[in-house]
């Protein structure tokens, strides 16, 4: 539990989202930054893994001391033993001179074993007894050193599947997840989107390496409904590709990359101007989906008549995006999002259910 009267720090502009699981996870990061324990973050691609990692250890007393990131994926296994604990002169073929290891270039901070599912077997073990010990030898020296390192790790791999099956040692294993840190991926937390989206364009301006970008409803909207396999990291690469293509103007659906674009296209033609309208409000703003009036109904949109369209999808697809927008307008408040919607809040929260909107 948070102690009362320490206020949580605040990590706006360091790890964008105000969802209700960005909240949790940053209400957990910040009760254990300041402890000395071993966090295991775990998370698809691109959740942001390293940057928890990197908040652990600036908000920690260590915030002073280095962060050394080790990725396990990268460093081939011959190399890795003198990687983490250096090498002492002659230790090897080659070895004309002694070389500090990551854990004495981190001694006094953290090191972040990013990846860790990929560490040999053989390192497992001598990882292990730094854990367990504080002490290492170097490659070719007898000496044992003591270490004052923080260890953090972090890995897109279930860690408890791979002991069973004997890729990774069960007794590291629970030495490291201490505290399991688990992030969400992006399709649980859509509200989010908007927030990232307007945090890239953002320090892409402040960066000065473009014009003001701006979206269209349509774009938002499509970015939004996106299931983004390649999370937050996939989601800064697209936008960075339009910045780039978009030369100031504004970004439409038809702009976006197609498997986006596609997604989306059945709900952007007529695009929304007024996506819901404000209840009690005059003049009424033009409901985007109104009934046929005076002169007719709008033309169906060409992408209606491929040979894919089917009219459940369409309607599926229409009604989560409105679920979506009342809970914006509302800001997450769902009784208040019922009343944009005319529904009840039961009905409602039935519906966020079935979109697994959370
Ligand atoms: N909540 C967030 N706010 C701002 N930027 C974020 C957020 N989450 C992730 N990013 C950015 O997305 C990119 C991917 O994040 P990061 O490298 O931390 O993810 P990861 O989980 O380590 O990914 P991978 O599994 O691919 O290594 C980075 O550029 C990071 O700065
Ligand atoms: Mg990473």
């Amino acid at each position: 539990m948070a102690k009362k009267g320490s206020p949580l720090p605040d990590f706006s502009g360091r790890f964008i989202g105000r969802s209700r699981p960005v909240a949790e996870l940053l209400a957990l990061v910040a009760r254990v930054a300041r402890s000395e324990s071993t966090v295991l973050i775990t998370g698809e691609s691109g959740t942001g893994k390293e940057r928890i990692a990197r908040i652990l250890h600036d908000e920690s007393p260590r915030a002073n001391a280095p962060f050394v990131p080790v990725n396990c994926g990268a460093i081939p296994e011959g190399l890795m033993e003198s990687e983490l604990f250096g090498h002492e002169k002659g230790a090897f073929t080659g070895a004309s001179n002694g070389r500090a290891g990551r854990f004495e270039v981190a001694e006094g901070g953290t090191i972040f074993f990013d990846e860790i599912g990929e560490l040999p077997v053989t390192l497992q073990v001598k990882l292990l007894r730094v854990l367990q010990e504080k002490v290492y030898e170097k490659v070719g020296g007898a000496k044992p050193r003591t270490t004052n390192v923080r260890v953090l790790a972090a890995t897109h791999r279930n860690l408890e599947e791979m002991t069973r099956s004997g890729g990774f040692r069960e007794d590291l294993y629970y030495r490291l997840a201490v505290i399991p840190v688990e992030i969400p991926p992006l399709r649980k937390r859509p509200e989010d989107i908007p927030l990232l989206i307007d945090f890239f364009i953002r320090r892409w301006e402040e960066e000065g390496r473009g014009d003001p970008v701006t979206l269209s409803a349509g774009a938002m909207n499509a970015l939004v409904e996106y299931e983004w396999p390649g999370n937050v990291r996939e989601l800064e690469n697209v936008l960075e590709r339009l910045l780039v293509l978009s030369g100031g103007e504004k970004v439409d659906i038809s702009d976006l990359p197609e498997k986006i674009g596609r997604s989306a296209t059945l709900l952007s033609a007529p695009e929304p101007k007024a996506p819901i309208p404000e209840k009690g409000t005059s003049p009424p703003s033009p409901e985007p989906f109104s009934p046929p009036g005076e002169g007719g109904p709008p033309p169906l949109p060409e992408e209606l008549l491929g040979k894919d369209f089917n009219l459940s999808v369409f309607l599926g697809d229409l009604e989560r995006t409105l679920v979506l927008q009342a809970l914006e307008r509302a800001s997450g408040n769902r009784s208040r999002a019922a009343e944009i919607l005319g529904i009840n809040r039961t009905t409602l929260i039935e519906k966020i259910r079935r979109f697994r909107i959370s």
